[in-house]
């Protein structure tokens, strides 16, 4: 018998079959021939939140999660954030290869041509009440690119694509920073193109009356290494909303404005400002044991802590929180990240969480440095949508070029009535909704 293969055994029918396995999987529709007769659609797997269901093949993020390894294209997140620049690695995700020099100098500047939004998107935006929440504001402004952009829509055109993924990936921290500024009253600053991606987007943000805005080197390092860390992380939520909204070949602007909705959950890029929350909530590093008492007990969750693949620790936690000393250099030191540390320091000796494989992930301190440079908490998911867009292009792109991806279309568990006979009004009476299933 050859070893790669699964033998199973339908003791509904006696029957049994081999399937072979592949990268250690099997195929689903493999299952289907297992049937009890001719009537019968045959065998399907149920997996809800697709908790252990690969639905595409890529090589463009490698994760590890019993031994806390993160490699985009095969490098190892740890190197690139100590020796490359965001863009360098948004090339690296796109095509596949670091970039020589002439190629990120070529690729640097195409980028940085695409930062201008038009006037009419501007107007768009001035729509929004002043407090309009930036992801709101960032969802909604990505979709209406659909409308600038209409050519967008041939994906099968990768000249088209490309000029598509570089509008996105230069617009993006255009619309995050005049989301900001809309926020805070402020006019909109241009793009000034003198600038690096991440030096730009602070100018975007902070720039006041002076002639020219002069970034703080380490905090822009700083933001440049949590761009770089945020930038893709295998088939997440919003990358799984991206590949799926892609697949009925909606344009990338819809799609990315399906994906970046999907982050902003509290339960996925939305924790990093649930974060800064909760350790508002807490206060101080003494109310610390009796805020962990309410999470055992179930009555909330440890914002910033778990994850669906990690179950040892989260590497990008180790690097935000060595880049979070080099900005409080520059800042001082947010006294929050005591709080942050009494909080890890205790949860990691207390078996409710050490059983749960509970550490701290990418969100933990990413907002505790986000807050020390000036962002309001407001601002934070919207930071992780700029970086996570190549992320999300990259994925999207290998899917519609991968010859085994169809429009992607799950199946169901029917549990509902059958065949019910229709009842004319008179004989309707008001349905008791408490009673309805939730
Ligand atoms: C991101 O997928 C990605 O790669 C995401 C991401 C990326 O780069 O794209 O890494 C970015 O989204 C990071 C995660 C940010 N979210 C949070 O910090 C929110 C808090 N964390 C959780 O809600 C939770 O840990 C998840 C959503 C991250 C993971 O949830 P899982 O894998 O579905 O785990 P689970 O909910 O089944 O939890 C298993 C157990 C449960 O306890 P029991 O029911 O078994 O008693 O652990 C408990 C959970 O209640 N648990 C927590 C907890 N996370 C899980 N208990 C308290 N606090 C938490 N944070």
């Amino acid at each position: 018998m050859a070893q790669d293969t699964l033998t199973i055994t339908d003791n509904r029918t006696n029957r049994t079959y081999t399937l072979p396995i592949e990268n250690g999987t099997i195929r689903a529709m493999d299952l289907r021939q297992m049937k009890t007769g001719p009537e019968d659609f045959g065998l399907m797997t149920y997996d809800p939140a697709f908790m252990n269901t690969a639905a595409c093949r890529s090589s463009i993020t490698f994760i590890d999660g019993e031994r806390g390894i993160l490699e985009y294209r095969g490098y190892p997140i740890e190197v690139l954030a100590e020796h490359c620049t965001f863009l360098e690695v948004a090339y690296l995700l796109l095509f596949g290869e670091l970039p020589d020099e002439p190629e990120l100098k070529s690729w640097t500047n195409e980028i940085t041509h695409h930062s201008m939004l038009q006037e009419a998107t501007k107007k768009f935006m001035e729509g929004f009440r002043y407090d309009a929440h930036p992801m709101a504001m960032l969802v909604s402004t990505v979709a209406a690119l659909s409308a600038v952009y209409p050519g967008a829509k041939e994906v099968h055109d990768p000249a088209n694509r490309l000029l598509q993924i570089k509008r996105l990936i230069g617009k993006m921290p255009s619309i995050a920073a005049m989301s900001y500024r809309h926020n805070v009253g402020f006019p909109y600053v241009y793009p000034d193109n003198d600038l690096s991606y991440t030096e730009n987007f602070m100018n975007m943000l902070w720039k006041m009356v002076e002639p020219k805005y002069v970034a703080n080197p380490v905090l822009a390092r700083a933001l440049d290494i949590l761009f770089i860390l945020h930038a893709d992380h295998e088939q997440n939520c919003s990358t799984s909303a991206m590949r799926s909204v892609g697949s009925s070949y909606a344009d990338p602007y819809l799609a990315t404005a399906a994906a970046a909705a999907a982050l902003s959950g509290s339960l996925h890029g939305g924790a990093n400002e649930q974060v800064l929350k909760m350790l508002d909530e807490i206060g101080s590093k003494e109310n610390v044991p009796a805020y962990l008492k309410k999470v055992r007990e179930g009555h909330v969750k440890l914002m910033g802590f778990g994850h669906r693949v990690y179950k040892n620790y989260d590497p990008r936690a180790k690097i935000i929180k060595w880049a979070a000393e080099q900005v409080f250099e520059v800042t001082g030191r947010n006294p929050k990240l005591d709080i942050g540390l009494e909080l890890e320091r205790i949860a990691l000796e207390d078996d409710y969480f050490v059983s749960r494989k509970l550490y701290p992930n990418v969100d933990f301190y990413s907002g505790i440095i986000y807050q020390a440079m000036g962002f309001k908490p407001e601002m934070f998911t919207a930071l992780f949508a700029i970086p996570r867009t190549v992320g999300w292009l990259a994925q999207w792109q290998e899917m519609i070029v991968d010859p085994e991806q169809k429009i992607s279309r799950p199946r169901q568990i029917y549990t509902g009535q059958r065949a019910r006979r229709f009842l004319p009004m008179e004989e309707r009476q008001a349905a008791d909704v408490a009673k309805m299933d939730r």
